[in-house]
């Protein structure tokens, strides 16, 4: 029984509109709502990009919740650091952390991003946005490095005059 069942529902829903609401999507609102991207790039459309021109487009359109280099604020998340803490009792999930393809991110931006207004960035902002957070990863990296150098001096400093 109840397998005659589920073979007249989907006979129904392969005979098209039952109920008269609705109407059969355009080609075009398909095409606008297929925008999946595999991890292995299936999916993503030509363009291109540089993380120069992203970092002006993220300081323009990010900043102002991830902060200027992608440490976060009050209420919105974290883009860097965390790497290594997700098998630890405080994991910080962010794109260093836990976004192991840079085609998973483009996919992710494109269709969330901004926050505010989603599907706003054109194909070669969202290739300039995915180099320039991958890029925030090395400034991080940077800063740190140039924060201990200036610690060490310091510290060589204080010894020197100590
Ligand atoms: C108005 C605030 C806001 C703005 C502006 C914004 N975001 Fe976000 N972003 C968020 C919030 C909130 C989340 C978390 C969304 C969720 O988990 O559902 C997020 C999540 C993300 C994530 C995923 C982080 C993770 O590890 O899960 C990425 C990547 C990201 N944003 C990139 C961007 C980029 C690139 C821009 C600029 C084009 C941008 N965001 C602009 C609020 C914002």
């Amino acid at each position: 029984m109840s397998f005659c069942l589920v073979g007249t529902l989907v006979m129904t829903v392969a005979k098209g509109p039952r109920y008269k609401i609705g109407r059969q999507a355009s080609p075009e609102e398909i095409r606008s709502r297929d925008i999946s991207v595999a991890p292995d790039g299936a999916g993503l459309p030509a363009g291109h990009g540089t993380a120069v021109e992203g970092r002006a487009l993220y300081m323009a359109k990010c900043s102002s919740c991830h902060g200027g280099r992608g440490e976060g604020t009050v209420d919105f998340p974290a883009l860097v650091g965390g790497r290594g803490s997700l098998a630890g009792d405080r994991p910080v999930p962010t794109v260093g952390s836990y976004w192991p393809y840079a085609t998973t991110l483009w996919d992710y931006i494109h269709r969330a991003m901004p926050y505010q207004n989603p599907g706003s960035l054109t194909s070669n902002h969202v290739y300039s946005l995915t180099a320039s957070v991958y890029e925030q990863h090395h400034w991080t990296t940077r800063k740190s490095r140039s924060e201990n150098v200036a610690r060490n001096k310091d510290a060589e400093s204080a010894r020197l005059l100590g």
